[in-house]
């Protein structure tokens, strides 16, 4: 995706894109190309390290055919958590066992950030980078959604070996990123829970 010099996005500062940003599931069937997405994960690995590790690691999937697979390969697993939760009496059972639903809300790429599981903030270091991927995702027109449904999945050994991440790897963000379909509407947020503010 080269967005045409009259269609790109106005340019916001990073205020104005933080209150911008939602998660967007609704998308056009534009492919995103490399360089778009090596701009996301530019942006994704300047985010702040804890002892400066770098931990994160990135599986990209931009395969439609491999997205629904996983998707069909995630909802089981999930109707299986929410039994053993005993959360059965809501829509996400209904959502997750309809075989039209795609988790991945039929977005053309996934990006995966994924670490290996060592030290007390690896899985830190990956959020602030998936943050930082999804402000500059937003920064450049595209919308993007934190499929936390999907890690299960992703971290069964079939799957991991499937997509080509290592044994020794966990998948920590996943990601789905395109051209939205259309305008999303802002969620609602509480106000600061301040619980102590001593001066
Ligand atoms: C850890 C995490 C997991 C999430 N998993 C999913 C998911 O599996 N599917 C989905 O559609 N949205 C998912 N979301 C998006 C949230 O539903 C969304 O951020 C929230 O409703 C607030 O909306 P906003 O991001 O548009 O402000 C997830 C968000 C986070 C932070």
């Amino acid at each position: 995706m080269t967005l045409p010099a009259n269609e790109k996005p106005p340019e916001k500062n990073i205020f104005e894109t933080i209150l911008a940003r939602r998660s967007v599931r609704a998308y056009a069937p534009d492919e995103l190309d490399r360089n778009t997405v090596q701009t996301l994960l530019e942006a994704a690995v300047r985010a702040p390290t804890a002892i400066h590790e770098e931990p994160w690691a990135f599986v990209v999937v931009q395969n439609r055919q491999v997205l629904k697979q996983l998707s069909d390969r995630a909802k089981p697993l999930l109707i299986e958590r929410l039994h053993r939760s005993h959360q059965t009496g809501g829509h996400v059972l209904d959502t997750f066992s309809n075989p039209d639903f795609n988790i991945f809300h039929d977005a053309g790429t996934l990006i995966v950030i994924c670490a290996k599981p060592s030290g007390p903030f690896v899985e830190a270091d990956c959020w602030l980078a998936a943050e930082n991927l999804m402000l500059a995702a937003c920064a450049i027109g595209l919308g993007s959604c934190v499929i936390g449904s999907s890690v299960a999945a992703l971290n069964t050994s079939e799957v991991k070996a499937k997509l080509g991440i290592p044994a020794e790897f966990n998948a920590v963000a996943p990601i789905i990123v395109g051209v939205p379909s259309g305008e999303t509407a802002t969620t609602s947020r509480k106000e600061p829970l301040i619980l102590a503010w001593k001066q």
